[in-house]
């Protein structure tokens, strides 16, 4: 029989193998700390293990990375020459997706001005915005990304997406390359950074180019945080250059006491979980691809470490 070895600091265990024995009932699916007989352990469900923990599992075959992005994995020195996959599930989009929408919805409703008008008890009466005239920039066009600017355009947003390579979105403008990344931030009411950490993409938003978003501007920030020079961001915050940021993630997570940040009238903090692993759904592409390991196929959505994502 082969093992799945697990591990996750953060995830349920339980729930994972019984979605996983139930979709494949001749899985062995087990803690590292269970494990004895280490040759059966064909296949790796990892959220950030130990460092040496894949030395343990001589017959590994493949890793699969318990979320979608990578960053925490590629970048170790210790990974096997195996497969490395992550989960692309449609439900995790969505629920990135229903995260974006709700960011970018409430800074059009303007609903931190009801907010704040409703403390004071006063009806300011505020008329509605066109949803074609707000221009929203989605920075990664992948699948949280392009599923999330598909989302927007629905709602009927001027959407445009910026990404490495070309691509074509029904609905959406989509540009690509650094060149035009200059261009494409001065055109965004709203930004939306969706992109992976990579070497390429860590500090991309830096002061410079920050401050090319038009004045007012707001930032929804949902992928890493060390693509975002948060020092850089909290002052145009301060200044009131940008309008508004929403922040689920950060550069040192969780976000320390002592930011500026926390305090912010115009930032929106929440706790790294606009979008998370759902084993019911996600157990599937699992499934799918030990089938076509076991047929001597290559896994799907794999990641590339040369890359990063
Ligand atoms: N906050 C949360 O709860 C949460 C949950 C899940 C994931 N995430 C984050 O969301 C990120 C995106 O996920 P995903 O599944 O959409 O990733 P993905 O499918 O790997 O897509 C990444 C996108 O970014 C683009 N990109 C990468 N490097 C670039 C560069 N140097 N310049 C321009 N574009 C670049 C890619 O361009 P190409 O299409 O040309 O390759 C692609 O469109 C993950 O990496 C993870 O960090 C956050």
């Amino acid at each position: 029989m082969e093992t799945l070895v697990f591990y996750s600091d953060l995830d349920d265990f339980e729930r994972w193998r019984r979605l996983l024995i139930e979709a494949l009932p001749d899985l062995e699916v087990m803690r590292a700390e269970e494990i004895e007989d280490p040759e059966r352990v064909r296949y790796a469900l990892v959220w950030k293990p130990p460092r040496g923990f894949f030395a343990r599992w001589p017959r590994l075959g493949m890793i699969v990375n318990l979320g979608a992005g990578v960053d925490a994995l590629v970048d170790r020195d210790d990974l096997p020459p195996v497969p490395i996959t992550r989960l692309v599930d449609p439900n995790m989009a969505r629920m990135m997706a229903g995260y974006v929408l709700f960011s970018v919805l409430r800074y059009v409703r303007e609903i931190p001005f009801f907010e704040r008008m409703q403390r004071e008890s006063r009806w300011e009466y505020r008329h509605p915005r066109n949803a074609e005239d707000v221009r929203v920039g989605v920075l990664g066009l992948g699948a949280l990304g392009a599923c999330t600017a598909r989302e927007l355009a629905r709602q009927g947003f001027s959407v445009a997406g910026w990404s490495r390579g070309e691509k074509r979105i029904a609905g959406i403008e989509c540009r690509h390359g650094m060149e035009s990344l200059a261009d494409f931030l001065a055109g965004c009411e709203i930004l939306v950074v969706m992109l992976p950490s990579t070497p390429q993409t860590r500090g991309l938003l830096d002061a410079e180019r920050l401050a090319l978003l038009p004045a007012g501007a707001k930032l929804v920030n949902v992928s890493r945080g060390d693509i975002v020079d948060e020092y850089a961001l909290d002052a145009l915050l301060a200044s009131g250059r940008l309008g508004g940021a929403t922040l689920d993630v950060f550069e040192r997570e969780p976000l320390p006491v002592s930011s500026p940040l926390w305090s912010r009238e115009n930032v929106l903090i929440t706790p790294h979980l606009a979008s998370v692993a759902l084993p019911e759904s996600a157990v599937a592409q699992i499934a799918d691809n030990i089938g076509r390991i076991r047929q001597g196929l290559a896994p799907l959505h794999c990641v590339d470490p040369q890359r990063g994502y």
